[in-house]
């Protein structure tokens, strides 16, 4: 065995052992690359029959709920852990998926021959593994792209992870006599007390070391032993991945997280030092710049063919939002005392907070969480918006409005977006049903570590813990019984003391159980609505 293959099969050998939850990720989907891509000013392929390759895709997490979405969507996944990709397997011929192909295999034995792909992705692998995997994914970018293809590079990027590295060579240090996973993960992990607590006051990188440090102690076990402990973490800046790319024959898009390119997402102090600096400078060069201002430490990049440099804009074309179609959703929750006049207080679907006064993103939040999970286009938005009757003016003003309220949600993160219909269109269902797979996924993580997160079809991980009453429910869940019947049924489980409440009591034998089964079942209903866990 040569050296590369060496240093492959020892990657091979600690995803096989510590196997990673392998998880969808809303950034790295088609849908959202297609929708990015738009605002940049590149045309793409519809996902609905697209043809996706994912490299290092562990067990295909980030690829099951695109083929469950879009059953004629054709998708390919690539890992070299035989252990994780058997999972992923197992799940795909349980579910019987007939669009997805996982191969347990090296990417560097990707050739022309392998086909063309209209997406092609690589989330959280570049930085990880050896140079030659790396010029491996970057050629595969060139030669495997179809002409209309967009490719997706995710890495990890200076100065963000510079304080990182300090805490990982600090890591590795204290861990290097350990014999076993265990005993590596648990010295590393006591290093971070004196990266932390034990920093001098007047060491000069204190504050960055510590919120190095934090960031470690957010993650699980398993993400620490392969993001901090891994043989290989080469963090780049992104003018040497853009350099990379270019040498490759392929040309820079943008982040798949658009709005992070925008200097003014950071401030006015950010936008107008850069916008000083950065004049006359080309796209990558300005990019650079702000990752400086910024600290940046990870990128999600877009890349296409060279041949289509000039069709790519310098930076997002807001204006352009308006083509694409919008899903939100937002709970109302308790303003701060002493918010001002007219101050809402939202959690988003994710549970972030949204906090604003102003009345056209009150207005256009509302419309998007009486639609989610569907996407709205900007017209129909114009429509809901105008029917509520709080904006003033004609309908040129309430769309004025409604493309500021949007461009506002939209530098706040806070929306989900596509081009075409978006995942959840499709949906015939009348009666509440559980999007395709999950309740097979809540039932194998239960029994057994599937290795694969849940996830909603715009490709969110979602968390969801069932009391045991809302387990029976779940399979229930499937189009068939209207919220009245699934109402009747978990009445009479309860009744006969087949499950307890929510709250744990047994109410065996108890009448007038229907209030109390009707409140649980639609607490559940909108719990799992919130998470993008129904079919509309
Ligand atoms: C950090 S994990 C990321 C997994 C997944 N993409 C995610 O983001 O959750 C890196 C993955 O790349 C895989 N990998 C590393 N080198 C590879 C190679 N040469 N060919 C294929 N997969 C590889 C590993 O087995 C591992 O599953």
């Amino acid at each position: 065995m040569n050296s590369p293959d060496i240093v492959n099969q020892q990657i091979a050998e600690h995803y096989d052992r510590t196997q990673y939850t392998s998880n969808a990720f809303f950034y790295s989907s088609p849908g959202h690359l297609r929708a990015t891509a738009h605002l940049y000013g590149v045309e793409t392929v519809p996902v609905e029959k697209a043809r996706v390759l994912e490299l290092g895709c562990a067990a295909g997490g980030n690829l099951l709920p695109l083929v469950l979405a879009y059953p004629e969507a054709q998708a390919i996944g690539v890992d070299l852990s035989t252990v994780q990709i058997q999972q992923g397997q197992k799940i795909v011929q349980d579910l019987g998926i007939k669009n997805l192909d996982l191969r347990a295999m090296s990417l560097t034995d990707i050739g022309k021959d392998f086909g063309q792909f209209d997406y092609i992705i690589v989330h959280g692998v570049f930085s990880w593994v050896p140079p030659e995997v790396r010029e491996a994914i970057v050629r595969i970018c060139r030669e495997n792209l179809s002409p209309k293809g967009l490719a997706y590079v995710s890495y990890n990027t200076y100065p963000g992870w510079k304080a990182g590295d300090i805490v990982r060579d600090a890591m590795l240090l204290h861990s290097h006599s350990a014999t076993n996973d265990e005993e590596k993960l648990a010295s590393a992990k006591a290093m971070l007390t004196l990266l932390s607590d034990g920093l001098a006051a007047s060491n000069p990188l204190a504050s960055a070391l510590r919120g190095a440090v934090g960031q470690v102690q957010k993650q699980s076990d398993y993400y620490v032993a392969h993001e901090y402990l891994e043989a290989f973490n080469s963090p780049c800046y992104f003018l040497e991945f853009a350099d990379a790319a270019q040498q490759a024959g392929l040309a820079y898009v943008g982040d798949a997280e658009s709005h992070s390119e925008l200097s003014a997402t950071y401030g006015q102090n950010v936008q107008l030092n850069h916008s000083l600096i950065a004049l006359g400078q080309p796209k990558v060069m300005r990019q650079q710049y702000l990752d400086l201002a910024i600290g940046r430490n990870f990128r999600k990049s877009m890349l296409v063919q060279q041949e289509r440099e000039a069709e790519i804009a310098i930076s997002p074309d807001l204006g352009r939002l308006r083509d694409l179609r919008w899903a939100g959703f937002f709970t109302r929750g308790e303003s701060p005392q002493g918010a001002p006049v007219g101050h809402h207080t939202y959690t988003n679907h994710k549970g972030g907070p949204l906090n604003t006064t102003e009345v056209r993103v009150i207005a256009v939040a509302n419309a998007l969480s009486q639609a989610w999970p569907v996407a709205v286009s900007f017209n129909d938005l114009v429509s809901h918006v105008q029917a509520q009757g709080v904006l003033a003016g004609d309908s040129s003003d309430v769309e004025k409005a409604v493309q500021e309220a949007l461009d506002t949600l939209f530098k706040l993160n806070q929306l989900r977006f596509s081009l075409d219909a978006g995942p959840y269109a499709n949906s015939q269902s009348t009666a509440p049903q559980l999007i395709p797979g999950l309740a097979y996924l809540i039932q194998q993580n239960k029994d057994s570590a599937s290795g694969v997160g849940r996830f909603s079809l715009w490709h969110d991980g979602i968390n969801i813990q069932l009391k045991e009453a809302e387990s029976f429910l779940l399979p229930h869940i499937n189009g068939k019984n209207t919220e009245n019947q699934l109402r009747a049924l978990l009445r009479d489980v309860l009744h006969d003391g087949k499950v307890p409440a929510t709250d744990g009591k047994m109410l065996t034998g108890q009448r007038n159980l229907d209030a109390k089964a009707l409140l649980m079942v639609s607490k559940l209903l909108d719990f799992l609505n919130r998470q993008g866990a129904l079919l509309a």
